[in-house]
């Protein structure tokens, strides 16, 4: 599906970007955007804006009702399209390349981006495009019963939530915590620093004590930035020979959350079931907890 989405995103110009943009700002207040109000804000002639939206529609871009007026719609693929024109301009990426994973709520793709100044090699760098709200609108409705009223625009506000919770949340561990550094932030998506290595449950380890210890080491200096990870996995946790790196943040809760501990417990039990079914180290969960949340010795 993404791979449409590039080869679509080559071929729009100035203008088709233009209505994807009048059409998601128009959203806010429409649940079908009317073609006079897209011509205001697109400031296109009619004869081209037509022209313009059967294709669009033709790569399924904008999606069109007749009833009980003319009006549009876009959806993800097009929401990509703007995010990723957006990152082109600010040069935050050059490239895009392959699509390297969909989850529930994201697609995440490999990219490029040129180096400050034209100095030095491109770097490799990843953008994950969020996708909350995609499946359920109710869903996503409940939790956020302020967009009650804004129920055609959920998917946008979900996606673009999460993704600013996810870019604010890794900008608040980096350096100290081992995540891969965040580049940019637009819209549902996110470009950051490519993880080193593979994901744990990839890899056999050959000294998964250490990294165990290591990986609660950093759990230790996440507690203590107020923060605790609620999807800890071996799929979401990256190794190499010199650590680990976590990733995967949008579902994060604050060490104030009234269930703050269940969702620590329940990630320190995710990480100690993994490594003592696969490398048979036993560890209590309790006094996991303990020496995570312990404070600092001076
Ligand atoms: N910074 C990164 N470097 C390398 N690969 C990454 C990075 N971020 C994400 N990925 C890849 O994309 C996949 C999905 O990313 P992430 O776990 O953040 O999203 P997700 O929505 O939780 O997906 P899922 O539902 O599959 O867990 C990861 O499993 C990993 O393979
Ligand atoms: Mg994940």
């Amino acid at each position: 599906m993404i791979d449409d989405v590039i080869k679509i995103f080559r071929e729009l110009d100035s203008k088709d970007l233009r209505i994807l943009q009048g059409i998601e700002i128009s959203m806010k207040h429409y649940e079908w955007v009317p073609v006079e109000e897209l011509l205001k804000i697109t400031r296109l002639p009619y004869s081209t804006l037509e022209f313009k939206i059967r294709a669009l529609r033709k790569k399924k871009l904008v999606v069109v009702t007749g009833t009980p007026y003319e009006g549009y719609q876009i959806y993800f693929d097009a929401y990509d399209a703007l995010a990723l024109n957006t990152f082109v301009k600010r040069g935050t990426i050059s490239a895009i390349g392959d699509e390297i994973g969909v989850g529930k709520e994201s697609v995440v793709l490999e990219a490029v981006k040129e180096s400050e100044l034209g100095l030095g090699e491109p770097q490799g760098v990843i953008i994950k495009f969020h996708r909350e709200g995609r499946t359920s609108f109710k869903n996503v409705k409940r939790v956020r019963s302020h967009l009650e009223d804004r129920e055609h625009f959920s998917w946008i506000y979900a996606a673009r939530l999460a993704a600013k919770r996810e870019a604010d949340v890794m900008r608040r561990l980096y350096p100290d915590v081992a995540v891969p550094r965040i580049i940019d932030n637009n819209r549902h998506a996110l470009v950051m620093e490519v993880a080193e290595g593979d994901l744990l449950y990839r890899t056999r380890l050959e000294d998964p004590e250490w990294f165990l210890d290591h990986t609660i080491s950093q759990l230790k200096k996440v507690y203590r930035k107020g923060i605790i990870h609620s999807d800890l996995s071996a799929y979401n946790i990256f190794v190499h020979d010199g650590g680990v790196q976590i990733i995967d943040w949008p579902q994060y809760v604050e060490t104030d959350h009234p269930h703050a501990d269940e969702f620590m417990e329940r990630d320190v039990r995710n990480l100690l079931k993994y490594f003592g079914r696969k490398y048979d180290l036993v560890r209590d969960p309790a006094e996991v907890m303990i020496s995570i949340k312990a404070p600092e010795e001076s």
